[in-house]
């Protein structure tokens, strides 16, 4: 059994004051489902502050964004020694964001994994096609060669150690939310083609749905069979919201 995973990606959202509004008013949620895990990306200058606040309650938390370096003449960049010094478990890489406004590149996103994983951090790899590859049909392909960047570098096994958030790029924000259908059949199909390469990576692997997931769709979402969970974007500023899709995946 997979353990769902339910992940809050703030994106460039919070104030010292809404951080500790939005971390208290989810914690009880999340302690009250032991069999979910809770865990939230906030921006990087909020992370030692999201530390203190989970030091004595169940949320896990991460980056949304890493370098490649551990540290040297790099402006503007955040490490994964950095982030991890304070307790972080995840980095997200390869968010559609960073792919469309940063020109964040497959490859790019494969060294970036590598080096989350180099440093004792879980890479939560995004993937996703964007509407016009819908409607052209290649969404399958689309995804392969998202992951195929990563395995190319890391190796298969690398996958083991890893989550991976399928979000479809025109259900992001959009309040397009997939229907059920439409997420588990690239979910499946993403297992399946991970199992004719290792049948351990595609038993162990969460793969969570991303895309305007709210607490009224979460539940028929995370019910599907290899729906293990979601990543959050506009939902995980409102603590009903967020808490609504806790409850979902329990
Ligand atoms: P959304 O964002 O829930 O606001 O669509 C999800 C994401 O980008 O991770």
């Amino acid at each position: 059994m997979r353990t769902p995973i339910v992940m809050g990606n703030w994106k460039l959202n919070g104030s010292k004051e809404s951080v500790t509004a939005l971390i208290k008013g989810i914690e009880a949620a999340a302690d009250a489902a032991p069999n979910v895990e809770v865990a939230v990306c906030p921006p990087a200058i909020f992370i030692d502050q999201v530390a203190t606040l989970c030091a004595n309650n169940s949320i896990e938390f991460g980056a949304q964004d890493i370098s490649t370096e551990v540290s040297g003449a790099f402006t503007g960049e955040t490490s994964t020694v950095m982030v991890k010094e304070f307790g972080a478990k995840y980095s997200l890489v390869g968010h559609s964001e960073r792919r469309q406004y940063h020109n964040e590149t497959d490859a790019l996103v494969a060294a970036k994994f590598v080096a989350i994983q180099a440093n004792g951090l879980v890479p939560v790899l995004c993937i996703g096609e964007t509407l016009e590859e819908r409607e052209a049909d290649v969404t399958k392909k689309v995804v392969e060669t998202q992951i195929k960047a990563v395995i190319d570098l890391a190796g298969i096994e690398a996958l083991e150690n890893c989550v991976i958030a399928y979000e479809p790029v025109w259900a992001i924000g959009t309040g397009k939310v997939a229907t059920s259908e439409q997420a588990q059949e690239v979910h499946a199909h993403i297992r399946s083609w991970l199992a004719e390469q290792s049948k351990v990576v595609a038993e162990k692997v969460q793969i969570l749905y991303g895309g305007s997931v709210k607490a009224a769709s979460a539940k028929e979402l995370f019910a599907q069979p290899d729906i293990d969970g979601g990543l959050v974007g506009g939902a995980a500023l409102i603590v009903e919201e967020f808490v609504g899709i806790i409850e979902g995946a329990k």
